[in-house]
């Protein structure tokens, strides 16, 4: 079978991107699979280079938009080209936090309550004093942490605003809840090892403690089996609530024992040092194997 590892693209995660797809490339099992590595520089090429590529499976190392936001998979879908995970519904959802934030709220699954602006005209400090600093100020969609901020007061609000503004066409103002950081790796409507993240310079799990050596102590946690069972129905109801498939990692707060959701990746980092791949090792699957299990399941 060949297999187009797709990578790179247009969104601010691309470097991210390219990391997940070296990675892939590297682990994917020779003795099954032709690799083709598939570098996207350019939307408007993308038909051309996958069409061009003659691949029987797409693997998507794609993160963001144009890659985790459903448009790839629409363009994919209209290829008849098969590709890893999430279809078009989940992905297009899951990368706007905002509509994230309705569909569990209407499921009782908590997430954090806070102010949805479309655009810089909505700017109304009033609101965020009354939403209590200090907040967290996010681009509605985006991925990697980039571009969200910790606000503590009111001088700092509008630049971070007009940041966040600068990078979506809508921005999230959240409470900022002072819990524990998990992750909730999920295959196959399964729940993975639960991860525990400790950020160790910055106040919360930002693109430095995601990324670089040393940023963060990262490792599979045991709750209490109360809290834990919390854990795993918020986690495995945001999944199916989103109509995610395959595989998924959904990011909460741990916040006076209840959990909080804050996000659904549908792509998420699979780079040499991420998260999900960490918590399948725990569990006895090897990368290697986590990818047999991603293209079955995709072809399933
Ligand atoms: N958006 C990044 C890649 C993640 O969720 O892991
Ligand atoms: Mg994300």
């Amino acid at each position: 079978m060949r297999i187009g590892v797709i990578m790179g693209g247009i969104s601010s995660e691309r470097e991210v991107s390219v990391q997940t797809g070296t990675e892939m490339i590297n682990q994917l099992d020779r003795s099954q699979y032709e690799v083709i590595p598939i570098l996207i520089e350019k939307r408007t090429d993308f038909l051309t280079q996958v069409q061009q590529a003659g691949i029987d499976f797409a693997l998507l190392a794609l993160h963001g938009q144009f890659g985790e936001d459903g448009t790839v998979q629409g363009a994919l879908e209209t290829l008849g080209i098969p590709y890893t995970g999430s279809g078009v519904l989940a992905s297009s959802l899951c990368m706007n936090k905002h509509m994230t934030k309705m569909l569990l709220k209407t499921a009782g699954v908590q997430t954090p309550m806070g102010l949805y602006w479309q655009g810089i005209d909505d700017y109304d400090p009033q609101a965020v004093v009354q939403l209590g600093y200090p907040v967290i100020v996010k681009p509605n969609s985006g991925g990697s942490s980039i571009g969200i901020q910790l606000v503590k007061e009111e001088k700092e609000l509008l630049p971070a605003v007009q940041k966040a503004c600068s990078m979506s066409e809508a921005i999230l103002i959240e409470p900022h809840l002072k819990g524990a950081e998990i992750t909730c790796p999920i295959l196959d409507g399964e729940l993975l090892p639960i991860i525990g993240i400790r950020s160790m310079h910055s106040e919360w799990f930002d693109y430095h403690a995601k990324y670089e050596a040393g940023g963060a102590e990262e490792k599979v946690i045991s709750l209490p089996p109360t809290i834990e069972q919390r854990v795993r129905e918020a986690a495995l109801a945001s999944y199916r609530l989103l109509h995610c498939k395959v595989y998924a990692r959904v990011d909460i707060i741990l916040y006076q024992d209840e959990p909080i959701v804050l996000e659904v990746n549908t792509l998420p980092g699979m780079t040499a040092n991420s998260l999900l791949p960490k918590s399948a090792a725990a569990a006895g699957i090897p990368y290697t194997q986590l990818l047999d299990r991603l293209i079955a399941l995709s072809l399933h």
